[in-house]
């Protein structure tokens, strides 16, 4: 396997101004002009969804129908998860990539089933063009998993707790921490490249540097960080399984020559054994047969990580 430099290193060595031309990606296809639309990304105010008015309620619930129909992201806000409890896991996280490059690299296994993994770029064993993001990826899910160190990693939740209150019996979370350092070079790097998200639903905190863009309509759009809210899209696996209805839309991290970006993303996904195929209320309609063949999530990861997807979606691969 590769032995590649993370691009912390790199971005903290003296006097770079260039970056290695492994970095640079074809301005044709990943750099075109970001969308001016005014149209702001729906945000879904959670404690609506649970209010003692139905009105109120089956009202939000059709907007974010609406959201995930149009736009497969939203925010989310009044959420109830601690201000303080947000900031603190984006400071330990950022702890965590201040740690000696050698203990990171000591930390967790390779694969993308191992359940703590530390690494650079997007998929290190097949990427031609490196991506400027160093990343950990740690599964929450059913069996929790936390590196020893900074000692306070953990959110600080019982064991028990996520499973209890939202009693995902075997579902997959899993925590991957981005960090995009200054880069000398912005206009030429890509943080991520366009991809959609295997699993159900992603959860996305970053601090207030803004680098996701999203595509809709045709065009990128800038997602400008919102302080303390969470920002969901839809996964890959509800894309199959609503054969279509509900979007797991393309999206990208573009970076910066000026403030370190960290994003937290937290996919959901199904039990890694689950086999995943559209649901028969979504084929049974005449002219509806299904857009996805069936496959267990688990192959599906394995899939997405070990093929070169060229900024495409994983999806086309199983149509
Ligand atoms: C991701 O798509 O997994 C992360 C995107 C981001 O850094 O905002
Ligand atoms: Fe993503």
């Amino acid at each position: 396997p590769r032995k590649l430099t993370t691009v912390k290193v790199l971005s903290e060595s003296p006097g770079v101004s260039s970056i290695p031309s492994i970095y640079t990606f074809p301005k044709q296809t990943y750099h075109e002009p970001v969308s001016d639309t005014k149209e702001p990304i729906p945000t879904i105010d959670f404690s609506l969804l649970t209010s003692s008015h139905p009105d109120q309620r089956s009202k939000t619930i059709r907007e974010l129908g609406i959201a995930c129909r149009d736009w497969g992201f939203f925010m989310v806000t009044n959420h109830g998860v601690p201000e303080r409890m947000m900031e603190a896991i984006i400071e330990v996280c950022r702890e965590f990539f201040e740690l000696p490059e050698e203990e990171k690299r000591g930390i967790g296994g390779k694969h993308v089933l191992d359940p703590i993994r530390f690494g650079t770029s997007f998929n290190e064993s097949v990427d031609e063009i490196l991506c400027w993001r160093d990343y950990v990826k740690i599964f929450q899910h059913p069996e929790f998993h936390s590196p020893n160190k900074p000692p306070s990693f953990s959110l600080g939740l019982e064991k028990d707790y996520i499973d209890e209150t939202l009693n995902l019996e075997n579902g997959l979370q899993l925590i991957a921490a981005n960090l995009y350092p200054p880069c000398p070079q912005p206009e030429l790097a890509m943080g991520l490249p366009p991809h959609s998200d295997h699993g159900l639903l992603t959860l996305l905190i970053q601090n207030q540097v803004g680098g996701l863009q999203v595509q809709h309509k045709g065009k990128w759009v800038n997602i400008d960080p919102i302080p303390h809210s969470f920002l969901a899209n839809i996964g890959d696996h509800i894309e199959i399984l609503s054969n279509g209805k509900y979007k797991s839309v393309l999206h990208r991290a573009v970076v910066n020559n000026r403030d370190v970006r960290i994003s937290i993303a937290v996919p959901h996904g199904p039990a890694l054994d689950a086999i995943v195929s559209p649901a028969s209320k979504f084929v049974e309609n005449v002219g509806n047969p299904p857009a996805y063949g069936a496959m267990k999530y688990k192959e599906y990861l394995e899939l997405q990580q070990g093929t070169m997807l060229n900024g495409k979606s994983c999806l086309e691969r199983i149509r």
